[in-house]
Formats: structure tokens, sequence, C-alpha cells
């Protein structure tokens, strides 16, 4: 495998390739990332992934500096996964001027949710991937179904601006207990580890109860208050319309979504119905 940090060195790489596949991720990897790696590789003539930790997606209380940086044994598991070319960009390789051009996502989905409670975190997202995109310019991008707002939102911004590939999706990897990877679960203490598996038992008990004919708002207050009552802070914990996490119609295909903080570490995870 390959390893560039500079575009100049991406581009010069991918010259030869019609069918760039991608990756983007921000490394720290588990076998959620690598799914997505071996799924890319079924897609294209050259297997790209990027590390990068974006900035821009974190508000200024939030884990930026602590973030786990392992380049080193990401770059291990790639090659070992099938990855044929690292893109790992400085921050000075990819923002060599302050990224005062932004993508300003779709409020309807993105101030929504995950928008709600961390503003402006679609905006940094939409910029660093339509940024990683010109970079690539992949035929096809695999995002993990995990971040199930995200995936949404690339969704909509590829469709809106005609870009020219497509996005594949790919089901979130479990532990055995359920508990969806995540780079953020290495935060818990051991204690918490155990208690986490609670967040993707609600969303399943969210999602029986609604197939049950429950009332999705009562349904969504037990829920949030069975969480409290266990320790955690949740955020949210509701049933939305799965193609665009609007308020559901009755008919319409669901998907359980929630986000809880659990010591000082904030989960998410979501569950189609
Ligand atoms: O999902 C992630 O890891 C990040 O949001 C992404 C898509 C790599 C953009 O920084």
């Amino acid at each position: 495998m390959h390893i560039v940090h500079t575009i100049a060195e991406l581009r010069e790489c991918l010259s030869s390739f019609r069918r760039p596949a991608f990756v983007p991720t921000m490394g720290n990897l588990h076998d959620g990332h690598l799914a997505l790696v071996h799924r890319a590789r079924e897609l294209g003539d050259v297997t790209v992934a990027s590390i990068f930790v974006n900035r821009l997606q974190f508000l200024p209380h939030e884990d930026f500096d602590s973030y786990p940086r392992t380049l080193g044994v990401d770059a291990q598991k790639l090659a070992a996964a099938g990855c044929d070319l690292l893109f790992a960009p400085t921050e000075r390789d990819l923002y060599p001027e302050p990224q005062t051009f932004k993508v300003l996502p779709d409020p309807e989905l993105a101030d929504l949710l995950e928008g709600q409670f961390r503003p402006g975190f679609f905006t940094g997202v939409c910029t660093v991937v339509m940024k990683l995109f010109q970079c690539v310019q992949p035929r096809t991008a695999v995002f993990g179904e995990k971040d199930y707002q995200q995936l949404l939102v690339i969704r909509r911004m590829v469709r809106q601006f005609a870009m020219p590939l497509e996005i594949v999706a790919v089901p979130t990897c479990r532990d055995a207990d359920g508990l969806a990877l995540s780079s953020r679960n290495g935060y818990l203490s051991a204690a918490e580890r155990t208690e986490a598996v609670q967040l993707s038992r609600i969303l399943a008990r969210m999602g029986e109860q609604a197939r049950e004919g429950g009332d999705l708002a009562a349904i969504e207050g037990a829920a949030m208050a069975t969480l409290a009552q266990r320790g955690w802070k949740p955020d949210y914990l509701v049933l939305r319309r799965r193609s665009d996490l609007q308020v559901p119609a009755p008919g319409d295909a669901l998907v359980a979504l929630g986000a809880a903080r659990l010591g000082a570490t904030r989960l998410i995870d979501n569950l189609a119905v």
C-alpha cells in the first residue's frame, strides 16, 4: 500500500486509474472501517482510504485535540485489508489556507438530531468530504450506516451537486453483545463498556414497540426516561422516517436513532425498524 500526504502525490498515484473506490475516515480504525474497505475493493479498480481528523467538524468543547491519532497501526490495518492507497494529509496539506468556503448542507436534514446537538457539524463534514472527493475523484465512496444522518446528508449533497459518484452504504458492525463499533468506544471504562450495549437494546425495543403500533411520542419519552434512570444523559431517542429523518406519517418506513452520553463519552447508534 502506498501512503501519500499531499494532494499532488495523490493525483499522481491515481492518474492511471479510472474507477477509484474511496473510504474517507478520521483514523483510529476498527473492524467497521475495514468492512468499508472490503466493500470498496469490490467496487473500483483501486481502493483509496483517507485518514484526516477534520477540525471543521468538531465544536470548540469537543475532543479534536485528544482524538486518537494512530497512523502507523491504521496503515497496517488498511494494508492488511487490501487497501491500495492511503491519503493521510496534514492540516497544512488539506487546508493550506483557512477553509473559508464551506458547504452549507440542507437545514431540513442537517439541523436536526446530530445537527441540533452539534451545530455546524454537518457543514464541517460536507466541506471536508466535498474537498476529499475533489482530491480523490472517486467513482464510488463507501460510508457506514452507523452514522446514518451523515450518510443521508452526503447522499443529498452528491445528488444536489450532480457529483459524478455513487455513495454506497455498509451496515453497522457490532460487537457480540450488539454495541456498534465506534472509535469513541475506546474512551469507555470497563463498567461503561458493559452498560454501553443498552443504547442498541433500547433502540431495538423502540422498534418493536413501533411495529406493535405504539404511540411514537410515548415510546420516545419512555426510552429517554429509561436511559436517564440508568445514569445516561440522552440527547435524543427518536423514531423517524427512514428516507429523510422527518417525523413519520402512518405507513412510512422507520429508523430508530439515538445519541446519549455515558460518563464523558457520547455514543450514537441507529436501527432500521
Ligand atoms: O465519518 C467520519 O469518520 C467523518 O465524518 C468523515 C466522513 C471521514 C469526514 O471527516
